[in-house]
C-alpha cells in the first residue's frame, strides 16, 4: 500500500523582513502517523506550523492538505477541512471559564454568535447541549472537568497546555498541529500530556508535533524531521535522527 499524504508543503518560502524563516522547505507529513518536527530555536518550526494553519500567508510554495491545495486558506475553512492546532504560547481567554473557552473555540469563523440571543432557538438549544456534552467529554478526557466552571486563569502552566488541546479537539479534526506542547510543563504533566495524544492517536487523530522536549518526541513520534535554517536537514526515526552528526552540528550552530 503507498503512503498516504496528510500533508504536502512543497518549496514554501515566508521571510520577516531579511530574515528567511522559511527557505524553500518541502516535506510530507503522511497519515497514520505522529511526525514529530524538531530543530534548533529559529529554525522556522513554528513559521511552516503558522503557513500550514493559515495564520500566516506564505510568500512562495504550496500546500496540500488531504486532496485539496489549501495554500494560504484562512484558519476557519482549514477548520472545516478537519485541521486544528495549538500554540506555542497558549492562547486561552484567562477571563473565562473552562467550558466557555471550549465553547468558543467550536465557533472559529464568528465566536460571538453563541452568544446572540437571537439565536436561542430550539435548534440552536440542541446543538448547544450537544456542544457542552462534546466540551464536558474533551475536559473529562484531558483530566480538567473538575474545573469546568473556574475561570482558565486560574490553570497552571500545564493545565493551559491541556486545555489548548482540548480547545484544538473542538472541532473534531483528522489532524492537528501541536506547537511545544511540553514547553514550561512539569514532568507529570507531560506524561498525561503523552498519554493523551497517544489514546486519541489510537482512535484515528493524526498529529505533527513541534518539539524541544526529547522524552515526548522519543515517546510519540514515528518519524521526525529535523529542521535547521527553514528548510528540513533530514528525517527518519528517533534514534537516526538523535545520532546523527549533521544534526548535531545544526543543533550546536544554533546556541552560538
Ligand atoms: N512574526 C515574526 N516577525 C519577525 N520575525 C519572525 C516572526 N516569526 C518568526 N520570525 C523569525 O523567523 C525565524 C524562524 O522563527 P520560528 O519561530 O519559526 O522558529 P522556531 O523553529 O519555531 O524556533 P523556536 O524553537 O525558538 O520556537 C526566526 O529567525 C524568527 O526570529
Ligand atoms: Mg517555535
Amino acid at each position: 500500500m503507498g503512503k498516504r499524504h496528510l500533508l504536502t508543503i512543497v518549496d514554501v518560502g515566508k521571510r520577516f523582513g531579511g530574515v528567511s524563516a522559511l527557505d524553500k522547505c518541502s516535506v510530507e507529513f503522511e497519515s497514520g502517523k505522529i511526525t514529530a518536527v524538531i530543530g534548533p530555536n529559529g529554525a522556522g518550526k513554528s513559521t511552516l506550523l503558522n503557513c500550514i494553519s493559515g495564520a500566516l500567508v506564505p510568500d512562495s510554495g504550496s500546500i496540500r492538505l488531504f486532496d485539496d491545495d489549501v495554500t494560504g486558506a484562512k484558519p476557519h475553512i482549514l477548520a472545516r477541512k478537519g485541521l486544528a492546532r495549538t500554540f506555542q504560547i497558549s492562547r486561552e481567554l484567562s477571563s473565562l471559564t473552562l467550558l466557555e473557552n471550549l465553547l468558543l473555540a467550536d465557533r472559529p469563523s464568528d465566536p460571538m454568535s453563541f452568544f446572540a440571543p437571537v439565536f436561542r432557538r430550539a435548534r440552536v438549544l440542541d446543538e448547544q447541549a450537544e456542544a457542552v456534552n462534546r466540551a464536558m467529554g474533551l475536559l473529562r478526557r484531558v483530566g480538567l472537568d473538575r474545573l469546568a466552571d473556574e475561570t482558565a486563569s486560574a490553570l497552571s502552566g500545564g493545565q493551559k497546555k491541556l486545555l489548548e488541546l482540548s480547545r484544538a479537539l473542538m472541532l473534531k479534526p483528522r489532524v492537528v498541529l501541536l506547537d511545544e506542547p511540553a514547553a514550561g510543563v512539569a514532568p507529570p504533566m507531560v506524561k498525561v500530556l503523552i498519554e493523551v495524544i497517544r489514546d486519541l492517536h489510537a482512535e484515528g487523530v493524526d498529529f505533527v508535533l513541534v518539539e524541544h522536549n526529547m522524552d515526548m518526541v522519543a515517546a510519540l513520534s514515528d518519524e521526525v524531521v529535523v529542521m535547521a535554517e527553514g528548510t528540513p536537514l533530514m528525517r527518519g526515526d528517533f534514534k537516526a535522527v538523535t545520532t546523527d552528526a549533521r544534526v548535531a552540528e545544526a543543533y550546536l550552530g544554533g546556541v552560538v
